[in-house]
């Protein structure tokens, strides 16, 4: 395993201060207008027998036609409605964190971390080790298994956007009744938690991340912090209202444990709502797939490195039940079939297809390449090559395939509540299909 640091840096070059979810997609190259669904014609499904997928080549996407303006970016993914600044000056990296963590920094301004290691510590700034060209979080190096860089930012906000389309413009689906204090464990992009801030000013928006927050001056009311989240928090209990997971389970130990902790935290009457999509590709026509189909047998490799390395795609599975044995009512398991290309006939649902697909052709060698390194002692380009051969299948709406998206919503008693059968119960995930 080739492992380097890459060190400190305060942004990104292609980061914007104050970013918002639309503003930092549409700098994906000849990529936005069909994240947003505007041109014309739809390349991927033309003629995909062909088609060599490189989001970095404009080529790729000569045929788009059409320029993509923020506002018709705003207009149908921003649901709230909120000005965007695409191009704010630069400002200092914000520090608007009460929370004391150790200074790793050394007199000169940068960490001092030995080479080939992880830090023990958090540190105050993003920082990042380098594994096969990818970047992936020093702080506890190792524990989370996919990548952190800005390939991995951009995927982040198209499933960002994928999911607030499922949700029909919202953030949530747990009932919030005015929140105070909101935890957003493992924030990845921001995108959500940036949302949020906006859509409850009066709200703090406390982040957890392993890597921190990647945006350079976010919204006065998100309050970051670096921490591995299985270990103890530096909050109070009782003391969030709101606490939101998603696309975490890739750096957890013990989801049950994790649920457990969540309870300690929240406040009473206050809830949780987890959403996971791990990569288990399904065909709704499986006798249409040829058996060596590359797409699927990759995912079959995958989920088995990803179980090597201790973290189970099938958690999402088991996610109500943790939920339920720690205590919580008002369970409210819900599974939605998404699809993965644009098969789907309604347009919301082709976004969402669109969307995912933009989601795998990004994500899919991250997610691969510490698993089969790491786990099944692949060699890097060997499993760069596999996934690479898999962009045809992703994009071959013939198929019909889908993943599986498990969101648990659940609430945490208030003092004194009498606690019914009724509000005790673990419901079957009801199962929203695409249509
Ligand atoms: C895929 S991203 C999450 C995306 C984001 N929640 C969203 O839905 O847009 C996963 C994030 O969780 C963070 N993470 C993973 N394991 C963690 C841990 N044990 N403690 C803190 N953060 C963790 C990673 O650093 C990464 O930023």
């Amino acid at each position: 395993m080739t492992t380097t640091m890459v060190g400190y840096h305060q942004y990104h070059p292609m980061e914007t201060p104050y970013e918002s979810s639309i503003a930092s997609t549409a700098h994906l190259s000849g990529f936005s207008s069909h994240v947003l669904g505007i041109p014309p014609s739809d390349p991927f499904l033309d003629d995909a027998s062909d088609f060599e997928y490189d989001p970095y080549d404009d080529d790729c996407f000569s045929d788009a036609g059409s320029e993509t303006s923020l506002d018709s970016c705003s207009m149908r993914c921003n649901p709230h409605d909120r000005p965007l600044d695409p191009f704010p000056s630069p400002t200092e990296e914000t520090t608007n964190n009460p929370i004391e963590m150790p200074d790793t920094q050394s007199a000169a301004g940068l960490p001092t971390i030995p080479a080939e290691a992880g830090l023990d510590s958090p540190p105050r700034h993003r920082i990042f080790v380098t594994e096969h060209e990818r970047e992936y979080h020093a702080y506890r190096a190792g524990k989370y298994v996919f990548p952190e860089d800005m390939k991995e930012k951009d995927r982040g906000d198209l499933a960002h956007m994928m999911y607030t389309q499922l949700l029909e413009g919202e953030l949530h689906t747990a009932p919030l009744d005015d929140p105070k204090r909101i935890l957003d464990l493992g924030p990845g992009s921001g995108s959500w938690a940036i949302d949020m801030a906006m859509r409850y000013p009066a709200a703090t928006v406390y982040t957890m991340d392993l890597s921190g927050f990647p945006a350079n001056s976010p919204p006065p009311n998100i309050t970051p912090i670096i921490h591995d989240f299985d270990l103890d928090w530096p909050f109070p209990t009782n003391y969030f209202d709101f606490i939101h997971c998603r696309e975490i389970y890739g750096g957890t130990d013990s989801y049950q444990n994790l649920i457990k902790k969540i309870y300690k935290h929240l406040t009473p009457g206050g809830y949780v709502e987890i959403t996971e999509m791990p990569p288990r590709v399904q065909s709704k026509r499986p006798e249409a797939v040829p058996s060596d189909f590359p797409l699927l047998r990759h995912i079959k490799l995958l989920n088995k490195a990803l179980k090597v390395v201790g973290r189970d795609p099938e958690v999402i599975d088991h996610l109500h039940s943790y939920v339920h044995e720690a205590n919580y009512i008002d369970i409210t398991p819900t599974k939605t079939i998404a699809p993965l290309c644009t098969w789907a006939r309604e347009a919301r649902w082709k976004d969402v297809g669109r969307l995912n697909m933009l989601n795998f052709l990004e994500g899919l060698e991250g997610w691969s390449l510490a698993p089969c390194t790491r786990g099944l002692g692949m060699d890097a380009n060997s499993v760069k090559r596999k996934t690479k051969r898999c962009n045809k299948g992703i994009m071959d709406r013939r198929m019909n395939m889908f993943c599986e998206i498990m969101r648990v919503v659940g609430r945490k008693p208030v003092v004194g509540e009498s606690i019914t059968e009724e509000k005790r119960a673990l419901p079957s995930p009801a199962v929203i299909y695409p249509v």
